[in-house]
């Protein structure tokens, strides 16, 4: 029985891939995609998913956008990471689709609540709309599945020195999605920048044809910090999140207290990790099988490339 999942998503070259991964695993059903304005703007965003949906053929998943702005403070983006577009230098066919026309913050709540128990919620950017769908109806922690997000670390920031960029678009967002009555799975930044796609990597990836060529490789290619001697290659971030779902074999998870810094004059945004506290409110995953994760990733991207999905 496929798992099925809801992505929460702010399209983005990860999270384009992210969505690919979704879309592509045959043990996972994309039974809805909602949008937030986060690396572009929510039109943007909202655009780019709606794009891929058609580039891609699941053409009945419903896309609903969400809020365009943070809970609270200014609005901050990351296009200069992921180009003006959000999706590098890749240009998709205009969607010929509409979006939903529910709000993303309905969208949530209606799905969850109609097959509770069901549906995995995964956000791959800020938290606004899982807050504001929180704040509207709490009972969602109780009817989500399981609930994983990509976002914030337990060493350093990206968007700061302290702060990852998820958390840093939307602190007051974060603290009522880490203060509400479930268990959040924190994919951090510890664990993504595990998941680069490196040179190996990418020669593997190029031999899946047109789907390389026209999507995946511009999307893993397009910005890579080179100033850091860490990186060689670009870290799919969002992937892994998506990846926990379907495969949480390929991780090694501690339990901890992650609570929000919303007021630091420097460290607005940091997600402060305890893994010592006795009462934990989250799962974090610290070890990636990088072998395994490719291995898994790559397998789901040639099904869709070879036409089995
Ligand atoms: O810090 C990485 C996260 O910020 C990813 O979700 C990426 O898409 C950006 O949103
Ligand atoms: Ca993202």
């Amino acid at each position: 029985m496929a798992k099925k999942i809801l992505l929460d998503c702010d399209p983005g070259l990860d999270d384009a891939l992210a969505l690919l991964l979704a879309h592509g695993d045959p043990n996972l059903e994309l039974v809805g995609v909602t949008t937030v304005g986060g690396n572009v703007g929510l039109a943007r965003t909202t655009a780019n998913a709606l794009a891929l949906r058609e580039y891609l053929g699941f053409d009945s998943v419903p896309v609903a956008a969400g809020a365009g702005e943070p809970l609270l403070g200014a609005t901050r983006d990351a296009s200069h990471v992921h180009g003006e577009s959000g999706l590098g230098n890749i240009t998709l066919p205009e969607p010929t689709l509409p979006s939903s026309d529910r709000h993303a913050v309905d969208f949530i709540i209606e799905t969850l609540r109609a097959t509770p128990g069901a549906v995995h919620l995964v956000a791959t950017g800020p938290l606004t709309n899982i807050a504001l769908a929180l704040k509207q109806e709490p009972a969602i922690a109780r009817w989500a599945a399981s609930f994983t997000i990509m976002g914030g670390s337990f060493t350093r920031g990206n968007a700061t020195p302290a702060a990852e960029f998820n958390i840093y678009a939307d602190p007051e967002a974060a603290r009522v999605v880490f203060d509400a009555d479930w268990q959040v799975v924190m994919v951090g930044l510890d664990l993504t920048l595990q998941a680069q796609a490196n040179g190996p990597v990418i020669e593997r990836l190029a031999t899946l044809g047109r789907l390389a060529d026209e999507l995946i490789l511009p999307l893993a290619t397009y910005w890579v910090d080179t100033t850091n001697a860490d990186w060689d290659g670009q870290a799919v971030h969002d992937v892994c999140a998506v990846a926990y779902v379907a495969r949480p074999d390929l991780f090694a998870s501690r339990p901890a207290l992650v609570r929000i810094e919303t007021r630091g004059e420097f460290t607005s945004g940091e997600t402060v990790v305890d893994f010592d506290a006795p009462y934990p409110n989250a799962i974090v995953p610290v070890e990636l099988d990088v072998n395994g994760f490719w291995a898994y990733v790559e397998h789901v991207y040639r099904l869709v490339a070879t036409g089995h999905v």
